[in-house]
């Protein structure tokens, strides 16, 4: 069975999603760490952000792969690295590439073969797994969610502006609406959690039966 999980940035997707995948025993994919990886390597290679060739290749060429909730690029630990405010200011550069969706794409797809998953992005209930049995699209107002990433920064040891904050994510959630493939909507067979005002273990625990409910339709 396959749980996608989409929504704007800030809407506390990733950690809600691990949660769920670990109290359905099923696997997590955050693909958001995929296109970060690909920005990490392409900004190691000083690879120029508008030379979009080069970046396809290079997310061809990478291994990505997932051990242990920890994200490895050709073998090292990148997990604290795709983090860094640097990285998400040029991770749009590998998500507005539509050859380097692609390939990310094949990929998610593949591991979605491998068995039971919860997933989480902009794109998974709608182009990477739109025979999904159990869609959430989940979202917060903009404010709480900057709220959020103000908090997740100060704890990577960054001193952030919540007005610089929020404007860098009105832009995101711009860009993530007009991406030309693979562009942030809610399906329409996706059903909407709003988390404004709910604590971690409420969303969870309304996601989970949620997905329970679909797994008992689907057999
Ligand atoms: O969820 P995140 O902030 O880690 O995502 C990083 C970037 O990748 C963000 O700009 C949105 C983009 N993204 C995407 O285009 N499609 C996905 N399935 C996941 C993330």
């Amino acid at each position: 069975m396959i749980v996608t999980i989409d929504g704007p940035a800030g809407a506390g997707k990733s950690t809600v999603a691990r949660l769920l995948a670990e109290r359905l025993g099923f696997r997590f994919l955050d693909t958001g760490a995929m296109y970060r990886a690909v920005a990490v390597a392409a900004l190691r290679r000083e690879l120029s952000r508008d030379d979009a060739a080069a970046w396809a290749d290079l997310a061809r060429r990478v291994e990505i792969r997932f051990e242990d909730h920890r994200i490895l690029l050709d073998g090292e630990d990148v997990s604290d690295a795709i983090r860094a405010s640097h990285v998400t200011a040029h991770v749009r550069y590998a998500a507005d590439n539509p050859q380097v969706r692609e390939h990310l794409v094949q990929l998610q797809q593949a591991i979605g073969r491998t068995g039971d998953m919860v997933t989480e992005g902009r794109d998974q209930g709608t182009v990477v797994f739109p025979h999904a049995e159990c869609k959430i699209f989940l979202t917060a107002s903009p404010a709480e969610r900057a709220r959020r990433r103000v908090d997740d920064l100060r704890q990577r040891g960054e001193a952030p502006e919540f007005a610089a904050v929020l404007a860098e994510q009105i832009a995101r959630d711009e860009r993530d609406a007009n991406r030309s493939v693979g562009p942030l909507v809610k399906a329409p067979d996706a059903i909407e959690v709003v988390t404004d005002g709910l604590s971690l273990d409420d969303v969870v625990h309304r996601l989970a039966a949620l997905a329970t409910a679909r797994k008992g339709s689907a057999t």
